[in-house]
């Protein structure tokens, strides 16, 4: 099945290293990262997996709750757990789905055979409360992800999904935002009392401190 940015997340059962999950239960009302990598005990896995838990705040932050995925055992998420904490220096705080048997790989088209017939891409689902996809990134096992960028695109949709505005090229919050163009002039003076830059008619810029209910 391919999955689209506004389809329904599928939802799922998993064997977790917190305990059995319902994807979607899990969720609850708030954001949520899906994100798999290749192989247990590798090393570009080993920083990405550190790397989140220590930045795990960041996303608390965003009301995004995170968890990971491979096709390895709880077994060895759990042996290997240690020695992301150890050589990572953290503590993994977010569930890492154990899926042996490929099901939830297979549901969210994970495995990409002319990549690797065994293991999972590193994918990335952004899944908004209602339970959509609003973003999916995929890249090869052999290059670690900006997990940096999720923050940033987490504070794109979250903005974006509240008001009428979408971010420019290299956005981060607390930038100036484009006001779409779906927003008439006269709507925009509502919204905008004090105005707005038009650089061309259909290219309105305001600050993001300009942006409330
Ligand atoms: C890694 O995480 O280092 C890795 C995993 C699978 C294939 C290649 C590299």
């Amino acid at each position: 099945m391919t999955i689209r940015l506004g389809d329904i997340a599928p939802d799922f059962t998993a064997e977790t290293t917190q305990g059995t999950i319902q994807f979607h239960q899990w969720i609850g009302d708030g954001w949520a990262i899906l994100f798999s990598h290749p192989k247990d005990y590798t090393p570009v896995c080993t920083t990405e997996l550190g790397y989140m838990a220590k930045n795990k705040h960041e996303f608390d932050n965003r009301n995004v709750k995170v968890i990971g995925l491979s096709v390895d055992s709880l077994n060895d998420h759990d042996g290997w757990t240690r020695d992301i904490e150890e050589t990572q220096r953290c503590t993994l705080n977010y569930p890492l789905i154990a899926d042996e048997d490929r099901e939830i790989s297979t549901l969210y088209d994970m495995i990409h055979p002319n990549a690797d017939n065994t293991m999972t891409v590193r994918s990335v689902f952004v899944i908004g409360p209602d339970k959509r996809v609003k973003l999916m990134l995929t890249y090869p096992a052999s290059t670690g992800r900006n997990f940096d960028e999720l923050l940033r695109v987490v504070d794109s949709l979250q903005l974006t999904a509240d008001f009428s505005v979408a971010t420019p090229v290299n956005w981060r919050a607390g930038d100036d935002v484009i006001i779409v163009p779906t927003v008439t002039d006269e709507e925009a003076r509502e919204k905008y009392p004090d105005g707005w830059n038009s650089i061309r008619p259909y290219m309105r810029v305001v600050h993001q401190s300009q942006v409330h209910h």
